[in-house]
């Protein structure tokens, strides 16, 4: 088995949460009830208002979602990006990113939902119980790193809003600002970026609203003050600086699939058996490895994702 999942009562919160600040968290979500009062804030909890990144995320437990694999370094995880906002180089991002202003920042949750809110970053994040979870990430660009993100399920969001039945595909939108992401007075891509999910890959339990890494807020670079992290697809589904989540009926275009439906599907599962027109996806290069290792089917998430796609063709649906 690949990934360790711990039962619920072998992960000791006090691993990574000061036991105070985890109660005092739980106390306050329990009686939040912030699914049908909208959203209050945790007082102790509260982030300082303009936090930048590397400000220390408070109470973060340890996740039962979690590979037991080498971390690659932050310096390789916060320098070697693709965000392009920022400039198609990888490099472009850490020196670019500083011109995006992470707060205040609003997240609009609407669509196919009885509960439609638009929430402030502190507030949405204060809601959540904050979980590590180590993820392997592999790019499309077959080299991969192993991340330790801060986020909690994409799924407990969506709960809160209430998908109606008409909501089967949820979308994602980026921030459109060049006056914040200056690589957006290019036409590089056409924004605002934008990813889908299928309702049931959107509810998976391990897709992951990140707000942090590696115990700190997410850096500019890596897509602050929140993104989502599909551990199972290639890179460019994990959305970054996400202002607004759509609950849609129909499929929902993507930016990647817009610029070349055949070298990127909506789908995007990893999959080493299915080349890209320009390359093959059979092995990766770990960031901070020499030699190339295999890259595994949904990237080593089998067990947990494979049965989503039971009976479909994934070279057509790829
Ligand atoms: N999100 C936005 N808004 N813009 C982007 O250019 N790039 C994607 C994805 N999310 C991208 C994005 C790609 S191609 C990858 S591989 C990952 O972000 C990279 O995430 P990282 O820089 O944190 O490793």
């Amino acid at each position: 088995m690949l990934i360790k999942i711990k039962k619920a009562s072998d992960v000791r919160e006090s691993e990574v949460t000061d036991h105070g600040v985890y109660l005092n968290r739980r106390k306050f979500l329990k009686t939040a009830a912030f699914a049908g009062a909208g959203l209050a804030v945790a007082p102790s909890l509260v982030l300082p208002p303009h936090a930048q990144a590397a400000t220390k995320l408070p109470g973060v437990m340890k996740s039962k979602y979690t590979v037991d694999e080498k971390l690659t370094p932050l310096k390789d995880v916060t320098s070697y990006n693709n965000f392009y906002e920022f400039g198609t180089g990888k490099g472009d991002p850490v020196k670019n990113a500083h011109k995006l202003k992470p707060r205040p920042w609003t997240v609009q949750i609407d669509g196919e939902v009885a509960k439609p809110k638009t929430v402030g970053i502190d507030d949405l994040i204060n809601a959540h119980l904050l979980e590590e979870r180590i993820y392997r990430f592999r790019c499309v660009e077959a080299w991969s790193m192993v991340i330790p993100w801060v986020g909690f399920p994409l799924a407990a969001l969506l709960k809160m809003v209430e998908p109606t039945s008409k909501g089967k595909y949820v979308a994602f939108e980026t921030l459109v600002d060049p006056e914040q992401m200056p690589g957006q007075v290019y036409n590089a891509l056409d924004w605002p970026y934008r990813e889908g999910l299928r309702i049931d890959e959107a509810m998976n339990p391990l897709t992951l609203m990140s707000i942090g890494l590696y115990g700190e807020q997410l850096p500019n670079q890596n897509g602050a003050p929140i993104r989502l992290v599909v551990p199972w697809k290639y890179g460019y589904k994990s959305i970054k600086s996400i202002v607004r989540i759509t609950l849609v009926e129909k499929m929902p275009p993507t930016t990647w699939n817009l610029q070349s439906a055949k070298e990127y599907g909506f789908y995007s599962n990893v999959n080493p058996d299915r080349d890209h027109p320009r390359w093959s996806q059979r092995k990766e290069r770990r960031i901070g490895e020499f030699l190339k290792r295999k890259t595994l089917p949904f990237n080593g998430y089998t067990e947990e994702v494979a049965s989503l796609y039971a009976g479909m063709d994934l070279q057509k649906f790829h």
